[in-house]
């Protein structure tokens, strides 16, 4: 695994219309426990219906956390964007971060933004993951 680096995977997916603020936090709650227990970290982000999330770590445990998110009835139209090996983990202090564009939402963010625009332009230098490339962009155009 080390010689390969850290497996990081990326989707979006549309959530269901039942899902409220309280759904998706127990969403984030459940992930962040769950991730944590298997060393998977990442990013969730929201903005009207859709999800984006990058997971990153071992690659079992990075494709059993997918697996079940693929099958999760609360979205749908999962449309898996990317999976690769990538030098170093991008969201070591995230278990799942969450950035949301729906302002109900924003009290479950736990994301800098700005912290983590920096770095990962920095990153891009030498990282070839399209999703990253994409996240920046997404954050350069929606702060
Ligand atoms: C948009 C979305 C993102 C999710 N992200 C994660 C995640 O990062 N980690 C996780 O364990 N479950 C995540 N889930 C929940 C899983 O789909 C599933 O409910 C959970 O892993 C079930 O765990 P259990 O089998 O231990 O009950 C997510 C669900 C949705 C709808």
């Amino acid at each position: 695994m080390e010689s390969q680096g850290i497996y990081h995977l990326s989707y979006v997916s549309t959530g269901c219309d039942c899902l409220r603020y309280e759904q998706i936090s127990e969403i984030l709650e459940s992930s962040k426990k769950h991730n944590a227990e298997l060393g998977v970290t990442g990013i969730l982000l929201y903005c009207n219906k859709h999800f984006f999330q990058i997971l990153e770590g071992e690659k079992e445990a990075v494709e059993s956390i997918f697996e079940k998110i693929a099958i999760d009835c609360r979205h749908d139209n999962v449309i898996k964007l990317q999976s690769t090996f990538i030098p170093n983990r991008q969201f070591e202090h995230w278990s799942m971060g969450f950035k949301s564009y729906n302002r109900e939402l924003s009290p479950l963010d736990n994301f800098n933004n700005e912290e983590f625009y920096n770095y990962v332009h920095n990153q891009l230098i030498e990282n070839e993951a399209v999703s990253l490339k994409l996240l920046a962009n997404f954050f350069d155009l929606n702060g």
